[in-house]
């Protein structure tokens, strides 16, 4: 593969919101240092063909499916917790493949999703204040002052957690685990008892068929035994990303090689701030999110930074509106984007404009929200007739009780059962079956 070599590159002079406050700056210095020296977790030719993938995307030809938890965390990184997350998002890719019948780019929100913006840098309770978890990458959840402590040294875990999980997800996308004679396998161990586990055997069987009348044909199998599964985070520590960015030695250009795709988060996308210009800096296809509240001259401006050469793959926005903005909030975005000549992948996350408190106070979002924003979604784009490219989801493979609804019919009273989230909630492993059905009904119909 591509050797690399260290990216010297400068300290910003542009403001960073977010950032943590590390209490030991020759501490942090001396984990960017050994950072610096890591070899690359992924290569910079595999960002080039992720590109060119999210490329199809922007035009139409494929549809992306980006998912994993909200935060992981070094405790839930485990064989069986990575293994039930890839075979929930295996199950989704396959529903919509064969269900729309376009090719769908996986994405998952793994392997380096560890750290998290916060709406306070405090956090009360009984009278304790102490700083707010941030995520694994930066301290821990435990509600003590030697856990909410920042300590750089996390971010040498966030590294080796990270490979090992990449290792894994190689193992399984390209070792047989993906391979799609193994489509009935993916729903085991998965509660199967209401509706989309049924229908997902169903349909199972109806691909295991083709497969059966392909193979006979004598049709080359090689395409059908694995998967291309890419990394994506939120780009949010600098110091980290920085220091695993290097220069591509085939092109001398720079390349984040800490994952494959990274995104701008909507508190931290200001035009004249840092992450921007990270962005701006590294050849590695990006991502912004988009609030209800971004003017179109903001996303015009995003465009001219991120994507000055019109590349398409390079830019995508994903808009997380609300099921209640989407159809008045998004259409102005996507209409002044597309008439600049710009071409970008439009993607929809449909879960962090539908977040609620609880009467409890557990965080929650109804299922049904969810689904209406990916609707009103297809709908904005229909009536424009520009492409709906894909969907951002925060889900997981296991049965925990975190969003409500769902054909399962969890309450809000049901929330404190299994609710494990180390950030926001996600959509459990049926849930996200479900939505998959759904989607692909949407995007057959388009
Ligand atoms: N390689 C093809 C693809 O990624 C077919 C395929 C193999 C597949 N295993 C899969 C598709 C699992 C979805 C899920 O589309
Ligand atoms: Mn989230």
């Amino acid at each position: 593969m591509v050797p690399l070599r260290p990216y010297a590159c400068g300290v910003t002079v542009l403001r960073a919101e977010q950032q943590p406050e590390w209490p030991d700056q020759a501490a942090l210095q001396d984990v960017v240092a050994r950072l610096r020296l890591l070899p690359p977790l992924v290569f910079a030719g595999e960002c080039d063909q992720l590109k060119e993938r999210l490329g199809a995307v922007a035009r139409g030809e494929a549809f992306l499916l980006q998912g994993g938890d909200c935060a992981e965390t070094f405790a839930d990184s485990t064989a069986d917790s990575i293994r039930d997350k890839l075979k929930t998002l295996l199950q989704m890719a396959v529903v919509l493949t064969y269900g729309a019948r376009v090719p769908v780019v996986k994405v998952g929100r793994i392997a380096g999703q560890f750290a998290k913006p916060r709406s306070s840098a405090i956090e009360t309770r009984d009278g304790v204040t102490l700083p707010s978890y941030r995520g694994d990458a930066v301290n821990g959840q435990e509600f003590t002052a030697e856990a909410r402590r920042h300590d750089p040294e996390r971010l040498l875990r966030v590294y080796n957690t990270s490979a090992a999980t990449l290792n894994l997800v190689r193992a399984f996308t390209q070792g047989g685990l993906a391979d799609l004679r193994e489509v009935h396998a993916w729903n085991q161990g998965f509660v199967r008892g209401a509706g989309a586990g049924q229908r997902y055997e169903a349909m199972a069987s109806d691909i295991d068929r083709a497969m059966a009348f392909m193979l006979a044909c004598g049709v080359n199998p090689d395409a059908l035994r694995a998967v291309d599964l890419y990394s994506s985070h939120e780009a949010l520590l600098l110091d980290y990303e920085r220091a695993l960015t290097r220069i591509d030695s085939r092109t001398g250009l720079p390349y984040d090689v800490s994952g494959h795709l990274l995104w701008v988060g909507e508190r931290t996308r200001a035009l004249d701030g840092a992450h921007i210009e990270f962005a701006a800096s590294v050849r590695n296809p990006v991502a912004v999110k988009l609030g209800p509240a971004t003017t179109s001259e903001e996303a015009l401006a995003l465009v001219d930074r991120l994507d000055p050469d019109g590349e398409p793959g390079r830019l995508t926005f994903v808009s997380r509106m609300g099921a209640e903005r989407v159809r008045d909030a998004l259409p102005p975005l996507v209409d002044k984007v597309t008439a600049s000549g710009a071409v970008v992948a439009w993607v929809c996350d449909p879960m962090h404009g539908n977040t609620y408190e609880a009467p409890d106070g557990l965080k929650t979002r109804r299922f049904n929200d969810v689904i209406e924003e990916v609707q009103g979604f297809f709908e904005v784009h229909r009536d424009l007739g520009t492409c709906p490219g894909g969907i951002h989801m925060e889900l997981t493979g296991d049965d925990v009780t975190e969003c409500i609804g769902g054909s399962g019919g969890l309450v809000e009273s049901d929330l404190p059962m299994r609710y494990q989230t180390a950030c926001d909630p996600r959509l459990n492993h049926q849930q996200s079956l479900e939505l998959a059905f759904l989607v692909a009904e949407m995007l057959a119909a388009r």
